[in-house]
C-alpha cells in the first residue's frame, strides 16, 4: 500500500509493504537527492534490520555512513545530536544529502531533529521499526530531543521526504513493545473511523499472532488515518490534531504519576482510553456500550484495562500539569460514537476523579 501525504511542496509517500526496507535505496534515488546518506540507528536494530537498508542504498549508488546511537530514549539528547552532526560533517554530507532514521520513535525523533538542524535542514527519511513509530511517530514531521527538565522540549517540524514501513519488522519486537503500539491503532479507530475499529475487532487474534497479511493491512490502515489528520492539520493549529490525543490526557497523567516506570506509553494510553471512554458515558455524551466495546478490544489485544493500586491524587495532580491546558482548563478528547470525537473543555473535576478512581479500585 502507498499512502500519499499531500502537503503541497512538502508532500511525501508512506510505503507500507512487507520487505519494503530492501527497496529504500531505489525509492530514495527516484527522489533525485544527493548521493551521500547517513543511516542513524541503534546497534540492536542495525543487526536485525540494518543490512537490508544499507545494501539497498549501496546498490542504488549511495555512499552510506552508519551512525550508531544509544537505544531508546537515551538517544534523544543534545550530546547524541552533536555526535551525529560531527559525523555528518566528517563524512561530507551537505544539504542535498539524506539522513535516514531506522528504529523506533526515539531514533526517529533524534534523526529527524538532526536532519532539521544540520545546515538548516536536509533530506530526512523515516524507517520506523516499532508499531508505535510506524503508525504514529514517523508520520507528521514532529522531531525532538529531550531537555533534562522535560521530554520533547527542543525540536522542530521537519517533514520526511519518504516514509518506508515494513510490517514484517514488527515480528522481531519484544511482546510488550508490540502490544503497546496497538494502543495507538485502537485509538485511531475510535476517534477517526468506525469501519477501521471494526476491522481491528474482527482481526484482533490474528493481529496478536502477528500474521503478516493482517499486520500489513492494519498498520497500513492506521498510517492512512494518521496521514489524513496530518494533511488537514500539519502543524497542530486546529482541533483536529487533538483527536490523536484521545486516551492521552489521562494516559500521560498515569505515566507521570508512576514515574514512567509502571506502564509503557501504550499501556498507559490503553488505561487512559478506558477512563476517557467512561468519562464520555458519565457525561451523557456516549452510551455505556460504546465505552465497554473500547475496553473489550483493548483487553483482546493484551493491553491493561485496570490500574489497581494507582495513587489517584498523584494522577489528578499530574493532569493539571498537562501541556495542552489553556487558562488552567485541560481539554479532553471524547468519543460520542465510534469514529467520532469532540473536544470538551469543561469536564467537571469530580467526574475525572471518579473515572480514575474506578481504574484504581479494580484489580485485574
Ligand atoms: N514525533 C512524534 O510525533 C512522536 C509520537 C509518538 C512518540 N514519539 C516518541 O517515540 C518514542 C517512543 O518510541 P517507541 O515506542 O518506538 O520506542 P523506542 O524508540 O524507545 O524503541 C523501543 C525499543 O525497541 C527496540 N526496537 C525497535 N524496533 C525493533 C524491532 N523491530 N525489533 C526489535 N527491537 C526493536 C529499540 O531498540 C528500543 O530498545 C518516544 O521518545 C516518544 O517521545 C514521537
Ligand atoms: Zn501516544
Amino acid at each position: 500500500m502507498i499512502v500519499p501525504v499531500n502537503l503541497g511542496s512538502h508532500s511525501y509517500s508512506i510505503v507500507v509493504e512487507p520487505g519494503a526496507l530492501a527497496t529504500v535505496g531505489e525509492r530514495l534515488r527516484a527522489l533525485g537527492v544527493g548521493r551521500r546518506a547517513a543511516l542513524v540507528t541503534d546497534a540492536g536494530i542495525l543487526r536485525l534490520h540494518g543490512g537490508a537498508v544499507a545494501a539497498g542504498l549501496e546498490r542504488a549508488g549511495f555512499t552510506v555512513t552508519v551512525i550508531e546511537v544509544p537505544e531508546g530514549e537515551t538517544a534523544k539528547t543534545l550530546a547524541v545530536a552533536e555526535h551525529c552532526w560531527d559525523r555528518l560533517l566528517a563524512a561530507g554530507l551537505d544539504r542535498t544529502s539524506t539522513v535516514l532514521g531506522l528504529g523506533g520513535g526515539a531514533v526517529g525523533d533524534l534523526a529527524g531533529f538532526v536532519a532539521a538542524t544540520y545546515m538548516r535542514g536536509m533530506n530526512f527519511v523515516t524507517l520506523p521499526t516499532t508499531i508505535l513509530a510506524q503508525v504514529d511517530a514517523a508520520i507528521g514531521g514532529k522531531t525532538a530531543i529531550d531537555h533534562p527538565k522535560a521530554k520533547n522540549l527542543i525540536g522542530a517540524f521537519h517533514q520526511p521526504r519518504l516514509v518506508v514501513v515494513d510490517p514484517a519488522v514488527a515480528r522481531t519486537l519484544p511482546d510488550r513493545d508490540f502490544r503497546s503500539g496497538l494502543a495507538e491503532i485502537v485509538k485511531h479507530g475510535i476517534v477517526l473511523e468506525r469501519r477501521y475499529f471494526e476491522e481491528v475487532e474482527r482481526d484482533a487474534a490474528r493481529l496478536l499472532a502477528r500474521e503478516l497479511d493482517v499486520l500489513d493491512r492494519v498498520i497500513g490502515g492506521s498510517c492512512r488515518l494518521k496521514a489524513s489528520v496530518i494533511e488537514r492539520d500539519p502543524e497542530e493549529k486546529s482541533e483536529l490534531r487533538f483527536a490523536l490525543n484521545y486516551g492521552h490526557t489521562i494516559g500521560h497523567a498515569l505515566e507521570a504519576a508512576t514515574g514512567y516506570a509502571r506502564w509503557t506509553h501504550g499501556e498507559a494510553v490503553s488505561l487512559g482510553i478506558v477512563a476517557e471512554a467512561r468519562l464520555a458515558s458519565r457525561l451523557g455524551l456516549a452510551d455505556a456500550a460504546t465505552a465497554a466495546r473500547q475496553e473489550r478490544l483493548l483487553a483482546a489485544v493484551g493491553l491493561p484495562v485496570r490500574a489497581g493500586g494507582l495513587d489517584v491524587e498523584a494522577a489528578l495532580t499530574a493532569i493539571t500539569h498537562d501541556k495542552k491546558a489553556r487558562d488552567g482548563r485541560v481539554p479532553f478528547v471524547l468519543a460520542p460514537r465510534l469514529g467520532e470525537f469532540r473536544v470538551v473543555y469543561d469536564v467537571p473535576p469530580a467526574e475525572v476523579r471518579a473515572v480514575i478512581g474506578e481504574l484504581a479500585a479494580a484489580t485485574r
